[in-house]
């Protein structure tokens, strides 16, 4: 990842048809859009034309939680979601990767939860479509400083955790996405090792918040956003959110992730999303809204402190970035 990258298009145009406008109420103005990050940032790009083709993903209504609806937020357009994408496995170029990942195979798919548990699983793509969905409107800031509002389909990580059940040793949980070089030719020009990996601590792992996505735009997830089973865990940078994950490990120990792996100096373990903690090599004040011209505030945890502040209490977030 070179640094904050250049947004799509001027304009927003949620999917109206879709949405359920009751949960948008009129955005707030923000303050400082032209402060200095403003410099870093391209012009901008036509976005691709991307379509929807996924299968219908049909949702159930939730208990209220707090946090999985983005209130005051208008959902990016799809077309910006699934055209604008990094997944180093198909490409470095954000517009070249819907094209390229459509050569993702994703029947048949297996899904392995193992390591420290008392039930170690292996779903198939039924298994995993057949989990009970909820709709999630998450922000989602990448590291490189644009962000996006997502309306994702899927279930609580923890929904998942709770069927193979961590043992008492279990710390951590590591997870691993898809890798076949066949597949994915260009990965050879990525810079960094395949399979992609991440991690989380168990009590990350277990957040209501963390949910393994199975879609967007209440439709199967595109293959470029990560088809067919993704995490996303929105108070952390983007990159924390693996994509196409083949496998899930407990642990007892802090697991090995990608990119702290590329370059520990700039990405660390925890990588919450904190505007106090720049990267070594660009603010992380503000970020761009792709679709819109002005600069917004980064906000701590990504909006989310309250649901989340409480699993770092006591540590120094400067050192465990
Ligand atoms: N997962 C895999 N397997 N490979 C990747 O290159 N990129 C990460 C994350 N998950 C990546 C990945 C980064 S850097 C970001 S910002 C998000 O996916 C982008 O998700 P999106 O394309 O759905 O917006």
């Amino acid at each position: 990842m070179d640094g904050p990258s250049d947004p799509l298009s001027p304009e927003i145009t949620p999917e109206e048809t879709f949405l359920n406008r009751r949960f948008f109420l009129k955005a707030g103005i923000w303050a400082g859009s032209t402060l200095a990050t403003a410099g870093l940032y391209q012009t901008f790009k036509p976005a691709p034309a991307v379509k929807n083709t996924g299968r219908e993903i049909g949702t159930v209504a939730e208990p209220p939680l707090p946090g999985a609806i983005a209130v005051g937020e208008t959902p990016n357009r799809f077309e910006d979601i699934a055209g604008y994408n990094n997944f180093y496995e198909f490409s470095t170029n954000k517009s070249a990767v819907a094209s390229r990942a459509q050569s993702l195979q994703t029947t048949p798919w297996t899904l392995q939860v193992g390591g420290l548990v008392e039930h170690p699983l292996s779903l198939s793509l039924e298994d995993i479509l057949g989990f009970e969905a909820v709709q999630r409107i998450y922000r989602f800031r990448c590291v490189e400083g644009w962000s996006m509002v997502i309306p994702w389909v899927g279930f609580p990580l923890a929904k998942l955790l709770s069927l193979a059940v961590p043992t008492d040793q279990a710390t951590h949980v590591a997870f691993e996405s898809y890798y076949d070089r066949q597949q994915m030719p260009h990965s050879l020009f990525a810079g960094i090792a395949f399979p992609y990996l991440e991690g989380l601590r168990l009590d990350e792992a277990l957040h209501p918040l963390t949910l393994m996505a199975t879609g967007l735009y209440g439709k199967t997830l595109p293959n470029q956003n990560g088809a067919p089973v993704r995490l996303v865990v929105p108070w952390k940078y983007g990159f924390k959110s693996i994509k196409s994950v083949v496998k899930i490990t407990l642990t007892d120990h802090q697991p090995t992730t990608t990119w702290n792996r590329a370059n520990a100096r700039e990405y660390g373990f925890y990588s919450n999303v904190n505007p106090t903690v720049n990267h070594p090599r660009w603010s992380q004040a503000y970020e761009r809204r792709i679709g819109e011209t002005d600069l917004r505030p980064t906000l701590m945890f990504n909006g989310y402190a309250d649901q989340v502040a409480h699993l770092y209490t006591g540590m120094n977030l400067r050192q465990n970035f």
